[in-house]
């Protein structure tokens, strides 16, 4: 059976050798790890930086395609457009709630990412310059995420692992409407083909690049793999998205802008160029083309927020007062 940990003066958890062991074995037999388990320090505050990040991403997200809610070219565009942008807000939301059972507030996530100390993901930092791209990020950056994101179905940690399967049932819809909107642009007009291949030219790279930095420059990789939050390094992520991604290209009549991507027999994927790391990290620095105004933002949602944020709680203390009151006559 799991041993839970002594617990020291400070009220944690002692992380003796035993106690270290004892985890581990329980995490390599696949067993879920729920909140009111001892854990590890470092495997708490991994949870809390990489779902903080996941859910940061999520709402962040919902910004260049609400771009494009009002300008949709037709009312079942519109409508699909509308319920993708409201399910990110949902994945968002429940990605907060898996967070929040490691102990730590939404307030707080928030506040650390109008402050800029947590992260969201670098793809968003980019601007959506044409209906095009709104069909182009549902087939290349939700195909990413879902590449991503299912093996977190199997995450160690039970509330993200669960919180995960809703969200990838959700993408792959979205990867589908998104696939859908540039088969429509690429079976269209030279122009409207044109427009898809120019919005193929501007996602690739940074598609690319969500998937983290190359495994020997991932700070977290080792230990998030031994602990099963991640299943598969950013590389092999990456491998497995461009060797899904390619032929759906090819069938759209579309060219990837990889003029050394090829097919290499034997490793069974395609071999690519190499990766701009410096606008990678330029971007998760804080400098993309339009970091300022995604965090300005969020800023502003923050704060025309605060008044229904006073208000939901004063009417949450009422109620406890009331129930309180009833519950001494
Ligand atoms: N954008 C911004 N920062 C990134 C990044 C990216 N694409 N890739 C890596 N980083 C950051 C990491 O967060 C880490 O910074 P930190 O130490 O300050 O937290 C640093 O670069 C080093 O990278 P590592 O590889 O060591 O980090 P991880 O082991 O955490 O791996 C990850 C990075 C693969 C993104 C992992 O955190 C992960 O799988 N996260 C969950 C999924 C997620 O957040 N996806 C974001 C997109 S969600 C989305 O696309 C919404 C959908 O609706 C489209």
């Amino acid at each position: 059976m799991y041993s839970q940990g002594l617990i020291g003066a400070d009220g944690r958890t002692e992380e003796t050798p035993e106690f270290l062991a004892a985890f581990q074995a329980r995490v390599d037999a696949e067993q879920k790890i729920e909140p009111n388990d001892d854990m590890p320090e470092g495997y708490r505050r991994t949870l809390v930086r990489q779902i903080g990040q996941h859910a940061h991403s999520e709402i962040v997200g919902m910004l260049p395609e609400g771009n494009w809610i009002t300008r949709a070219p037709s009312l079942r565009r519109k409508a699909a457009l509308l319920a993708k942008v409201q399910d990110e807000g949902g994945h968002g939301l429940y990605l907060y709630s898996a967070a929040e059972t490691l102990g730590v507030t939404r307030k707080q996530m928030t506040e650390e990412l109008l402050d800029g100390r947590a992260k969201y993901s670098s793809i968003f930092n980019y601007p959506t310059l044409s209906w095009a791209d709104i069909g182009t990020i549902g087939w290349l950056v939700d195909g990413a995420a879902i590449m991503n994101q299912i093996p977190l179905c199997r995450c160690s940690y039970g509330p993200y692992a669960r919180a995960m399967i809703r969200v990838c049932k959700e993408e792959s819809f979205h990867q589908r409407q998104g696939y859908e909107i540039v088969m429509t642009l690429a079976r269209g007009t030279p122009e409207q083909k044109a427009m898809a291949q120019d919005s193929l030219n501007r996602w690739w790279w940074p598609s690319i690049m969500m998937f983290g930095p190359h495994d020997a420059d991932s700070q977290h990789s080792d230990q998030s793999m031994a602990w099963k939050i991640k299943r598969f390094t950013n590389d092999e992520l990456r491998q497995k998205f461009i060797d899904a991604t390619v032929p759906q290209a090819e069938f759209l009549g579309l060219t990837i802008p990889d003029p050394e991507l090829k097919w290499n027999e034997e490793k069974g994927g395609y071999d690519h160029g190499p990766i701009d790391w410096d606008e990678f990290w330029r971007v998760v620095k804080g400098f993309g083309p339009c970091a300022r105004d995604r965090v300005a933002a969020r800023k502003k949602a923050w704060d025309d927020g605060e008044w229904v944020r006073e208000a939901a709680l004063a009417h949450a203390e009422k109620r406890r007062a009331r129930k309180l009151a009833v519950a001494a006559e």
